[in-house]
């Protein structure tokens, strides 16, 4: 059984105490990942009376969503117990739970990567904690290169689907069938309607939104103009370093994904100048404004969906 389906109240407490099954090849034991997430669960339980449904990962130079919670409660991901510390630059690697409006959120103030050393499981951690809090749904935001011509610098995206390139998945190892199962769907990984919506909220807002299909590779480096050209090739709008294990790890637990990519820079080769890091944060601090205005329209629309 997934965490969400748990029974009775949405408190940590009450899905911490859920049955725990015998050691088996299902993957499920005492210690085990369920648990861990059960843990941190309970931590951030105890921190805050706001119980959200709604959970957020603000990537690259994008966090500053999270300041402007109300009612928030600020929780450094090194207090949480098994949670992964964030190394990147842009990523302040608080766990934020507060209210948009009426709406209790919890939202992830970066993010960690697989080029930091994390294993494709840890990246996805968090998402499992979100999963064992009741989340039904989570927005996922990055920063992404440019490979579709129209997908310029400062763009907002909806992501559409995503190609995993980062030759890794979370799921890998024994399955807990409690999180979901062996072999589960990935054919509407980006919830059909929350796209819709946030198309039509960005196109209200004219920002005239469009939407794309993700690359996932491993980075640290940026690509190679000739990797660009070869990720147009294989139907890629867009390529970041992140968000597909968390996708993955979603899905897996039945948490609906909504994906939004902001455009820091044209993807290697596209224009006659190197990329650079500075770029991709500038452009996410620029557009900060308008991508806040998004996530504040998109948000009731989808706390009213998953009611
Ligand atoms: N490539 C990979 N990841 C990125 C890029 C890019 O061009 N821009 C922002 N994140």
């Amino acid at each position: 059984m997934s965490a969400r389906k748990s029974p009775k109240k949405n408190t940590a407490n009450t899905i911490s105490s859920g049955k725990i099954a015998a050691p088996s090849q299902t993957g499920s034991s005492p210690g085990g990942e369920f648990e861990r997430a059960g843990q941190a669960a309970d931590f951030i339980f105890s921190q805050t009376s706001v119980r959200p449904r709604i959970a957020l990962v603000l990537g690259s130079g994008l966090g500053a969503f999270a300041d402007e919670f109300a009612s928030a409660t600020k929780i450094p991901y090194a207090k949480i117990p098994r949670f992964p510390q964030s190394t990147a630059i842009g990523h302040a690697g608080k766990l934020v739970i507060g209210k948009v409006g009426t709406i209790p959120v919890v939202a992830m103030q970066g993010r960690v990567h697989l080029y930091e050393g994390y294993s494709s499981k840890e990246v996805a951690f968090p998402i499992r904690v979100f999963a064992r809090m009741g989340v039904q749904a989570v927005i996922l935001t990055n920063a992404a290169g440019g490979i579709k011509r129209e997908f310029v610098q400062g763009r907002l995206v909806v992501i559409s689907d995503h190609i995993n390139l980062q030759g890794v998945n979370p799921l890998i190892g024994p399955n807990d069938e409690r999180f979901g199962l062996r072999f589960h769907d990935m054919t509407s990984a980006y919830d059909r309607r929350f796209r819709e919506m946030t198309v039509a909220e960005g196109n209200r807002l004219g920002i005239g939104m469009h939407e794309g299909v993700y690359a996932g590779l491993l980075g640290p480096s940026y690509e190679t103009p000739a990797e660009i050209r070869y990720l147009r090739a294989i139907g890629a709008d867009l390529v970041g370093m992140s968000t597909v294990p968390e996708v993955i790890a979603a899905r897996h637990s039945g948490i609906r994904v909504l994906g939004i990519s902001c455009v820091t820079n044209a993807a290697a080769g596209i224009l006659d100048r190197p990329l650079n890091h500075l770029e991709v944060l500038e452009t996410a601090a620029r557009v900060k404004g308008q991508f806040i205005g998004l996530l504040k329209a998109v948000i009731p629309r989808i706390a009213e969906a998953i009611a």
